[in-house]
């Protein structure tokens, strides 16, 4: 199984890139922030404090499923993949994978998921933690400012008005607090390869992610 492991701070593309690289490879993608977002969405649903969490795994399923090349988050049955994407999930989100059940609750699923398919699979711990033995290690990221752009259109593309200022500087808290933490933090794994995105376009960071995996699995170049 090929595993390709893609880390990075948030808005940095990890998502939208890997959906497509996968696409083109014909592998799975696993945006594992989307896991957490899951567990941040029940919580606030059910007024629960970030600290209570560990009680409540219990009564917690989270399910992946896939349309076409879609991923699919069900929190209990409940189709929740466009309600976590809020800014407020964002950052109830990054409290919430602080938490080491919460992490040790969502590793299994997502190293699952490698044993049967060929992955790429975002995060933050992927190439540290959940994957260390990942065929392919990238660590994504670009500036602050295009990052902020790039998730201020991606959410009105998704019908969520929110202002600039606040996007960046959610992005900016999140960051801080997603590499500084003390479980599993934001870094790049040793070695991982670093992509700065800030002068690609979607589709140079695309088909610079297809040859660094092409060159390290050795694989001929799938027909578009
Ligand atoms: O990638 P994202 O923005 O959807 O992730 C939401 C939050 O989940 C992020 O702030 C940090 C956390 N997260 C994590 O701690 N580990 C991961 N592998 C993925 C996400």
């Amino acid at each position: 199984m090929i595993s390709v492991a893609v880390d990075g701070p948030s808005g940095a593309g990890k998502s939208s890139i890997s959906k497509e690289v996968a696409k083109r490879l014909k592998f799975l993608h696993i945006d594992t922030g989307a896991m957490y977002r899951a567990v941040a969405y029940y919580a606030f649903e059910n007024n629960i404090q970030s600290e209570a969490i560990p009680t409540y795994l219990k009564d917690i399923n989270i399910e992946i499923a896939f349309c076409g090349n879609n991923q699919i988050v069900k929190l209990n049955g409940e189709d929740v993949s466009y309600k976590i994407r809020t800014p407020g999930i964002s950052s109830l989100a990054s409290q919430v994978s602080k938490i080491k059940e919460v992490r040790d609750f969502l590793l299994l699923l997502q190293r699952n998921f490698a044993k049967t398919d060929n992955v790429i699979m975002d995060g933050r711990d992927i190439g540290t933690v959940v994957l260390p033995e990942a065929t392919v290690k990238i660590y994504l990221t670009a500036s602050n400012q295009s990052r902020a752009q790039r998730r201020h259109l991606q959410l009105k593309k998704e019908g969520i008005n929110c202002e600039y200022s606040q996007i960046l500087n959610g992005i900016i808290d999140r960051d801080r607090e997603d590499s500084s933490r003390e479980l599993s933090p934001l870094k790049k794994a040793h070695d991982a390869i670093y992509l700065d995105t800030t002068d690609l376009s979607f589709e140079e960071s695309v088909n610079k992610i297809i040859e660094i995996i092409q060159v390290a699995t050795r694989q001929e170049s799938p027909a578009k």
